[in-house]
């Protein structure tokens, strides 16, 4: 695959330049990488996955098992067990069981060890975690080897943490487990949201079910390996693969006593409506459409660093994905021109190259849907720029691109596209900008670019966003809560907040 990303020859090093522009980066091939692949030889990855329940690998009920692909290449990695009802049904019993006879009734210092375990050996595990992560689901390796492993790893320790001290997370409150918690997870960040769901259920004295999504099971089977090989007692964790059947299976489940699901808004209304009524508690963490907002007086170059990776970090396969760049006028064309320049020079290509920046599409579903919606932008009346890349011949793929010219009520300036592409839209003034962030049915999470710590303050304030980032984007760690607004969902994960999700108070 050719790594030219612009069509100027290497001798030029500045393009071409109208009167009064500062001048263009062009590079051409002269900055060319060789291929940098991470090996997979190393890495085992078994022609068929059963689920794990009670601490035991079984065969499912349904007696199916589908595929799961590599979606830069289309190649078959694997088949894994499609849990049906009864799978789940037992999942739920192992989980009930251990929950009443040993995890519950252990002391938190105890359940710490176990957790700690569980970390460490996500450490020790690291370079298979993440080849396995970017083969199964096309995000580069650099993301997964820097990102989502060491993340997950981090939720880990850090809830080892919290295990024996929840009486100091909740001030004259006596915390109490809740019981078995289902937990529903989608294809973007596997083994990351794998960890987020478990690691604070189980600080908190809760046993689980794990659901990972029907494209991305791996690392959540070896996950499970994992907590085998720490000798959490059975049932603790349980993972039952399998897609909407098996998680509406497990969602649907008189057994079950909290429900986390992470996925798409559409699910996770259809799951609030089933559990309505009913005893179990629910937390949602769902899509958006995050304005990403930079104003005049901001570092550029920086502003410009912080788009990219706001958009195109894991393809814009992130649900908090700075997918509205909101840029003061002013700046409109300098900004513009920047993040053309930028863009060309990511590459795109095998995930398991050092060097890529943006790996391949999830799934053929997801392409599908990218097109969709950017052919919907161009009908709309939007001007496209898409990266000149070369894109492979086998696997899903869609070059980083970004609209101008759009207006407001346009789809792609408000439907979610899970995808890389970028819409621009311009503001005055900073109630402009605000108001233009917050028409949204979306609130996960916004970025303020300025030179101004007040007018970061006084924004944040205002923006109806879970998250708000500084001058920086996409930044994460296992103690600052993440979660929603409006239809993005509520609840917690991370911190203090995120163990409320997984306890009852007394007192
Ligand atoms: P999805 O919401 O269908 O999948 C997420 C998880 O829910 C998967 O594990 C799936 O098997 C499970 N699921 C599906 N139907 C279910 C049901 N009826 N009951 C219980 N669990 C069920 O998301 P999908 O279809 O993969 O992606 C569609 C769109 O959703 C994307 O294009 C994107 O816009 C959005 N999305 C947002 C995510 C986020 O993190 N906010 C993650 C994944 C998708
Ligand atoms: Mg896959």
């Amino acid at each position: 695959m050719s790594r030219q990303m612009t069509k100027a020859p290497p001798s030029a090093p500045e393009g071409p330049r109208e009167a009064g522009e500062e001048p263009r980066l062009v590079f051409g091939d002269a900055w060319d990488y060789a291929p940098a692949p991470e090996s997979p030889d190393h890495v085992t990855i078994a022609p068929r996955y059963d689920l794990f329940i009670g601490g035991a690998w079984r065969a499912p009920r349904s007696g199916r098992y589908f595929d799961t692909i590599d979606p830069a290449s289309e190649a078959k990695l694997s088949e894994v067990a499609e849990a049906n009802a009864a799978d789940v049904d037992d999942a739920v019993r192992a989980a009930r069981a251990a929950y009443e006879t040993t995890w519950s009734k252990m002391k938190g210092s105890e359940r710490a060890k176990y957790i700690f375990r569980v970390a460490r050996a996500i450490q020790e595990k690291a370079r298979e975690l993440a080849i396995v992560e970017s083969m199964d689901g096309g995000k580069p390796i650099k993301e997964s080897r820097d990102v989502d492993v060491p993340l997950a790893a981090a939720h880990f320790f850090y809830h080892a943490g919290w295990a024996d001290k929840l009486d100091y997370a909740f001030h004259g409150r006596r915390p109490r487990p809740l019981g078995v918690a289902g937990q529903i997870i989608p294809w973007n960040f596997p083994l990351l949201m794998a960890a987020w769901k478990i690691a604070p259920a189980l600080a908190c004295g809760n046993t689980v079910v794990l659901k990972p999504a029907e494209t991305t099971p791996l690392t959540a089977l070896l996950l499970a390996r994992i907590v085998e090989e720490a000798e959490l007692p059975p049932g603790v964790v349980n993972v039952v693969t399998g897609a909407g059947e098996t998680g509406a299976a497990l969602a649907g489940h008189p057994g079950v006593d909290k429900i986390a699901f992470t996925g798409s808004t559409e699910i996770g209304k259809r799951i609030q409506k089933a559990l309505a009524g009913t005893r179990k508690r629910l937390t949602l963490e769902l899509g958006g459409k995050a304005a990403n907002i930079v104003f005049a007086d901001a570092p550029i170059d920086q502003a410009v660093e912080g788009i990219v990776n706001g958009i195109y970090f894991n393809q814009g396969h992130v649900c908090c994905a700075g997918s509205r760049l909101l840029v003061e006028e002013s700046v409109h064309d300098l900004v513009v021109r920047k993040l053309r320049d930028r863009v060309a020079t990511l590459r795109l290509g095998d995930p398991l190259d050092k060097n890529t920046d943006v790996g391949a599409i999830n799934s053929k579903a997801q392409l599908d849907k990218i097109r969709q919606l950017v052919e919907a932008g161009e009908a709309e009346g939007g001007e496209r720029y898409s990266s000149s890349c070369a894109l492979p011949q086998k696997g899903y793929w869609f070059p980083p691109t970004f609209f101008t010219g759009v207006s407001q009520s346009s789809r792609i300036a408000r439907e979610e596209v899970f995808g890389p592409v970028l819409t621009v839209l311009t503001f005055r003034t900073p109630d402009e900008a605000l108001e233009k962030a917050n028409n949204t049915m979306y609130g996960l999470s916004a970025g303020v670019w300025t030179d101004k710590g007040a007018k970061i303050f006084w924004m944040a304030q205002r923006l109806k966003a879970g998250v708000v980032w500084g001058n920086t984007y996409n930044k994460f760690d296992p103690s600052s809560p993440f979660g929603g607004y409006k239809e993005s969902g509520f609840g917690r994960e991370g911190g203090r907040q995120g163990l409320s999700a997984y306890v009852e108070l007394d007192g």
